[in-house]
C-alpha cells in the first residue's frame, strides 16, 4: 500500500510517498521562511498563494523522485487541521481532487497527529504506550499516547507555543522570521552562569505552560544591558536554559503522574540540540527511553502525513467528497486507531 501525504497548514508545502513495506519512499519540501521574513511572521493569504503555485510541482517532484505514476498510489492523505483556513484549503482541495480523479481514497490528517507519529518515520520506533511532548510554533502540548489514535492532553500552553516564545525572543533580539534556531546558535556562546531567567509554572503540579512571561523578561534583561555580542550570547543563553529546564521539569512530571518511562518529542523545537541533552539525562535518570524523529522531520513535513494516513486508510477511515478543513481541531477529538 502507498500513500501520498500532502502538509500545506502553515509556511511549508511537504509532500511525500510512504509505503507499508518499503517506508518512505520519497519526500519534497519548499519552505516559504524567504516569502513571509520582512513581514516579522507567516502572512496567510501569501501562504496560501504560493501553496496554490507549488503544491502540484511538488507531488509531480516526489512521483519522479519515487519512480512511480499516479496509478501506483492506493490512497492520498492532506492536513485538514489545524492551520491557517486558507493555506489548509489548498492542500485539501488539491488532495480531495486527486484522489476522486485518480480513483483511490483520500484522509484528512491531523497536523498534530503527524508530529505525534513523527518518530514513526524511523528505524527504531517508541512502542505505545508512551508520554508525548509536541513543540511547534503554534502548540505546546504534554499528551499521554494510551495507544495509537488514543490521545489526552495532560498540558498545553495557556499564551505562547514555544516555538512562537522562541520566534518573538529571536526576533527581539535581532533575526528574521522565524529565528528560533538561530536563537539557539546564538546560545551556544553564551556563559549560563551570568543570567537566571524564572522557569514559568513549575512550582505547580499542573502541566500547562506559560511562555509569554518569559519573553517579556528577556525584553526587559536586553533593555538594561549592554548590546555587545558576548551579553546577547548570554542572554540567548538564559532564556534557552529556562524554556528547556521548563520543558524537562513538566516532562519529569508527567511521566511520573502517569507512571511511565518513555517519551517522545516532535514538532520543531524538538530539533533543539540542548533540549535533547536535557531529556535523554532525564529519562536515563529514570530507566527510560526518548525517541524523536531526525531534525528534518521535527518541523513540518510530507512524510508525517503520509505515515499517518496510512495508519488511518489501513484503520478503513477515508472521507467523502466533501472538501472541509478545521482551523482549530483538538487532538482529544481523534478515534483510536485499531491495529
Ligand atoms: O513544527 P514546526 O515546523 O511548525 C509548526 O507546526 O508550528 O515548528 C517550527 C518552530 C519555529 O517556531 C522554529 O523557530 C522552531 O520550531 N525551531 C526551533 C529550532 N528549530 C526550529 N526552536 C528552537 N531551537 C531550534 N533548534
Ligand atoms: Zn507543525
Amino acid at each position: 500500500m502507498r500513500i501520498l501525504g500532502i502538509e500545506t497548514s502553515c509556511d511549508e508545502t511537504g509532500v511525500a510517498i510512504y509505503d507499508d513495506e518499503k517506508g518512505l519512499l520519497a519526500h519534497q519540501l519548499y519552505s516559504q521562511v524567504k516569502l513571509h521574513a520582512d513581514y516579522g511572521g507567516v502572512v496567510p493569504e501569501l501562504a496560501s498563494r504560493d501553496h496554490v503555485k507549488k503544491t502540484i510541482p511538488l507531488i509531480k517532484a516526489t512521483l519522479t523522485e519515487a519512480g512511480l505514476t499516479p496509478k501506483d498510489l492506493d490512497g492520498i492523505a492532506y492536513t485538514a487541521g489545524p492551520g491557517l483556513a486558507g493555506a489548509l484549503i489548498v492542500g485539501a482541495s488539491i488532495g480531495r481532487s486527486l484522489a476522486y480523479a485518480w480513483n483511490v481514497p483520500a484522509v484528512a490528517i491531523h497536523h498534530m497527529e503527524g508530529h505525534l507519529l513523527s518518530p514513526m518515520l524511523e528505524e527504531i520506533q517508541p512502542p505505545v504506550p508512551f508520554i508525548s511532548l509536541l513543540v511547534t510554533g503554534g502548540h505546546t502540548l504534554l499528551i499521554e499516547v494510551k495507544s495509537m489514535g488514543e490521545y489526552v492532553i495532560l498540558g498545553e500552553s495557556i499564551d505562547d507555543a514555544v516555538g512562537e516564545a522562541f520566534d518573538k525572543t529571536a526576533n527581539l533580539m535581532g533575526f528574521d522570521y522565524p529565528g528560533g534556531s538561530m536563537l539557539s546558535k546564538l546560545a551556544e556562546r553564551g556563559n549560563s552562569k551570568r543570567f537566571t531567567f524564572p522557569r514559568p509554572m513549575t512550582d505547580r503540579p499542573s502541566l500547562d505552560f506559560s511562555f509569554s512571561g518569559l519573553k517579556t523578561f528577556t525584553a526587559n534583561t536586553i533593555a538594561v544591558n549592554d548590546k555587545d555580542e558576548q551579553t546577547r550570547a548570554d542572554i540567548a543563553r538564559a532564556f534557552e536554559d529556562a524554556v528547556v529546564d521548563t520543558l524537562m521539569i513538566k516532562c519529569k512530571l508527567a511521566l511520573k503522574q502517569r507512571s511511565m518511562k518513555r517519551l517522545v518529542v516532535a514538532g520543531g523545537v524538538g530539533a533543539n540540540r540542548h533540549l535533547r541533552v536535557k531529556l535523554e539525562q532525564l529519562t536515563a535518570s529514570i530507566g527510560g527511553e526518548v525517541y524523536y524523529p531526525r531534525a528534518e522531520f521535527c518541523t513540518d513535513n510530507g512524510a508525517m502525513i503520509a505515515y499517518a494516513g496510512m495508519q488511518r486508510l489501513k484503520n478503513g477511515e477515508h472521507n467523502d467528497l466533501e472538501i472541509e478543513v478545521f482551523p482549530r481541531w483538538p487532538i482529544d477529538q481523534l478515534t483510536a486507531i485499531k491495529t
